[in-house]
């Protein structure tokens, strides 16, 4: 549904231009989340979180009347903005007519979020299993794959986020792990593909594929294929730096999986949903995996939700003999009403080809022009609304920026490129030595080139550590 008079695209824009100044309130809320709110992958003591106001397309706003153009989508997943009118119509709809029930009974919101998923999911991706968010489909697809094929060890990547939770942090290849990586039993890591820091010395896309493949298969022989329940991998790995992968090397691991009797499971919790210009990353690749996980996008993270899409092999597998696995907010009504809505509007919209466009014609381009122009930009890569700028001292010898899990003194040049783009109204995702141009995938033109013009103003404190 449209709002009457207002292109679609221009939502975005409806928003206040100069939002209100209330320091006081903004100071009250500030005071209360310091005396009580712990946050997530934080130093508590050091920690200084910016009081949001409002939220409106691709914009947030503070108390102080400053307000910043969202390049993080949150956590990259309001792929359709903030505060959409008919995704928060919906969710007020749902909540007068049935807030919430218990996942064993079928429900209107439950069973239509399903069928929407289910016929936008690659191949046989038919059935669908709900959960509350990226970690939790992870840890499903995990015991689904394990329970399948009386396996239990799991193959996953270097270079890769999987959620929090006690398995999928263990499957995850990034120093997020580390300091609770004592429940990997069972959990093998390799190399994905990734050329410009290539673990395998190759030159071209071509050999970077074939020597990832190899990789994977001695990887293979020496744990055992018959040991081994699932390779799991995000399509095209996010937060480790939006690396899309060479041309075959996915479907090389399908043909590895089917091999050995592997289950795929594919990783599409922050590429699904609209963020590569496709409904889902594996589609630009042909691939089918036996698991897809999602969340974010679903339903632009209104109300949480997420979810494993299941083949009809491992559905029948759990057709006679139960699953034994479950939520109380499995399939939350309000949360499925939400994505119900999220899937209506990315069509009636085309926001998933605006994602498309957007990456092609802007965001492509532009960046590709701030690494001529900028000597700290290595590499430029990605797709849709899903972008990443390696930041280098030096692009001959493409070191990092800064060293690899930098912090403090360490991090200091990315921790003043991330304040200049605050200062150019920017909110900037940052990892590592990475930027990423993340927007929301109805983002205009005209945001877009916003973007491009304070990343263009912030690179040049970047670039001053440059040698
Ligand atoms: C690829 C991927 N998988 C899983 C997760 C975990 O999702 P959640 O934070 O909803 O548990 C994330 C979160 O960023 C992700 O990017």
């Amino acid at each position: 549904m449209a709002i009457p008079g207002v292109a679609p695209a221009a939502y975005a824009r409806r928003m206040t231009p100069h939002p209100p100044v209330d320091s006081a309130a903004g100071a009250a809320v500030k005071a209360a989340d310091r005396a009580h709110v712990f946050h997530s992958w934080s130093a508590q003591g050091l920690i200084d979180p910016l009081a949001v106001a409002g939220a409106e397309g691709s914009y947030f706003w503070d108390y102080d009347g400053n307000r910043y153009l969202d390049f993080t989508s949150g956590l990259v997943y309001t792929n359709i903005g903030y505060q959409h009118p008919t995704v928060v119509a919906a969710i007020q709809e749902q909540a007068g007519k049935m807030t919430t029930f218990a996942p064993a009974f079928a429900i209107e919101a439950r069973s239509e979020a399903a069928r929407l998923i289910a016929e936008r999911t690659p191949g046989d991706l038919d059935k669908i299993f709900f959960t509350n968010g990226g970690a939790e489909a992870v840890e499903n697809a995990v015991r689904m794959a394990r329970l399948h094929t009386g396996r239990t060890k799991v193959l996953s990547a270097y270079r890769s986020y999987h959620g929090a939770t006690s398995t999928a942090i263990n499957l995850t290849g990034d120093p997020r792990r580390w300091a609770s990586d004592n429940g990997s039993a069972g959990v093998v890591r390799f190399w994905a593909p990734f050329l410009y820091r290539s673990p395998f010395y190759a030159q071209t896309e071509a050999e970077e594929c074939a020597r990832a493949l190899q990789h994977l298969e001695d990887t293979l022989a020496y744990e055992g294929p018959s040991t081994i329940a699932a390779i799991i991998l995000e399509t095209i790995p996010g937060t480790a730096g939006i690396m899309t992968p060479p041309p075959g090397y996915l479907g090389g691991v399908r043909e590895i999986c089917d091999r050995y009797g592997i289950v795929f499971v594919l990783d599409e919790v922050m590429a699904g949903f609209g963020r590569t210009g496709k409904w889902f990353a594996a589609d630009h690749f042909d691939v089918t995996p036996d698991l897809m996980t999602f969340a974010k996008g679903v339903n632009s993270g209104y109300v949480p939700l997420g979810g494993v899409a299941i083949s009809a092999e491992i559905a029948a597998t759990f057709d006679t003999r139960p699953y034994p696995g479950g939520l109380t907010y499995s399939g939350h009504p309000l949360a499925c009403a939400a994505a119900v809505a999220t899937i209506h509007v990315m069509e009636d919209e085309k926001v998933i080809e605006n994602a498309a466009r957007i990456g092609e014609s802007v965001l492509g381009p532009g960046l590709r022009e701030l690494a001529e122009n900028h000597p700290s930009v290595g590499e430029v890569r990605g797709l849709g609304a899903f972008w990443a700028l390696e930041l280098v001292r030096n692009k001959e010898t493409r070191e990092p920026l800064v060293p690899y899990n930098a912090t403090g003194e360490a991090n200091a040049p990315m921790a003043a490129f991330g304040a200049a783009a605050k200062k150019n109204g920017l909110w900037p995702f940052i990892n590592m030595n990475r930027t990423h141009a993340v927007p929301a995938c109805n983002v205009s033109e005209a945001e877009a080139k916003e973007g491009l013009a304070a990343l263009d103003a912030a690179l040049t404190v970047a670039d001053r550590h440059t040698a």
